[in-house]
């Protein structure tokens, strides 16, 4: 059974036809409106969420398929202390595949040991999000037209920042990438991300507390807000919030042909006055992450019925 729990378990060429599949479904999107008709996506959200589960249900409806799920782990049986094994094995009776979020990194991989259909991981914890590098890739992919040759800006929570994590896993297999990572001292990239993904592949990077030193070298800058909900406490999280603003005035310092990123909710790191810069990609982004889902879904259902 092919799952997606790590964004490395899809190789640089499956990545590459997934994204040729969402621009068709773009272009065209009448050709896929029966593409899953009769089959059931579960959504099983045991955190918050916006954009990553609604993107996966419109997903879903919009390949002619049929959802269903839970968007708290409050109003599920995990409040009453069932086990997501547990749960897993129940909803796989229900489903054709399942999307799921957890605040416990290793969850969804925990998961997958279990289920009779794919999983897909939706966000664990402090950990990883593929599905968030998909919509990334896609976004660079459409508005830079390659992935060689970038140099990457990642700037707030690279340590709680689990959609960091994969996307530095997911560009560290292309070809003259240079990361420049961006962070207070407290919120620096993990060490077990450095190490597996720049270092071993001597990828050259630069660290920095500041973004307007490094901001007009970057073609790629991804804005993270502060994981406040992965703090230990309120103390440290109020005096890191605001680290980083994105502003007109920095913007002013940066390539002509920048595109910044973010896989939102933002709260304060990037001035509403940006929004209205063509280098603002954020809101086309998150619209991108519908298609890379369908593309995704249709993937692993065609997988899981070879
Ligand atoms: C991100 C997440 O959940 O990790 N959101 C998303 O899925 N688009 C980023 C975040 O919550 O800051």
């Amino acid at each position: 059974m092919k799952n997606l729990i790590d964004i490395l378990d899809l190789s640089v060429q499956e990545i590459d036809e997934m994204i040729e599949v969402a621009n068709d479904i773009i272009d065209h999107p009448e050709k896929y409106r029966e593409a899953c008709n009769y089959k059931t996506l579960a959504t099983l959200f045991f955190e918050p969420s916006t954009r990553t589960r609604l993107s996966f249900e419109a997903a879903m409806l919009e390949l002619g398929g049929r959802v269903l799920g839970f968007s708290e782990a409050s109003s599920s049986s995990a409040a009453k202390g069932e086990s997501v094994a547990d749960t897993i094995a129940v909803c796989c009776g229900y489903s054709d595949i399942i999307a799921m979020r957890h605040p416990k990194e290793g969850a969804p991989l925990v998961a997958s040991a279990k289920a009779t259909v794919p999983i897909i991981n939706a966000g664990d914890g402090g950990h990883n999000h593929p599905t968030q590098t998909l919509t990334d890739l896609l976004t660079i992919k459409r508005e830079k037209g390659h992935f060689n040759d970038l140099t990457i800006g990642l700037c707030g929570d690279l340590k709680f920042g689990r959609t960091v994590h994969s996307l530095i896993a997911a560009m560290s297999r292309y070809s003259g990438i240079k990361f420049v990572l961006i962070s207070p001292e407290e919120l620096k990239v993990p060490s077990y991300v450095k190490n597996a993904y720049i270092k071993s592949k001597n990828i050259p990077y630069e660290q920095t507390i500041a973004l307007e030193n490094v901001i007009d070298k970057l073609d790629v800058l991804y804005m993270t807000r502060v994981q406040r909900e992965r703090f230990f406490n309120e103390e440290d999280y109020l005096r890191l919030k605001d680290c980083y603003v994105l502003t007109p005035e920095k913007m002013a310092m940066a390539k002509k042909d920048l595109i910044v990123l973010h896989p939102l909710p933002r709260v304060n790191e990037i001035s509403v006055a940006v929004d209205d810069d063509p280098r603002a990609c954020y809101f086309r982004q998150a619209r991108y992450g519908k298609f890379i889902r369908m593309a995704l879904i249709m993937k692993l259902l065609e997988e899981a019925n070879k």
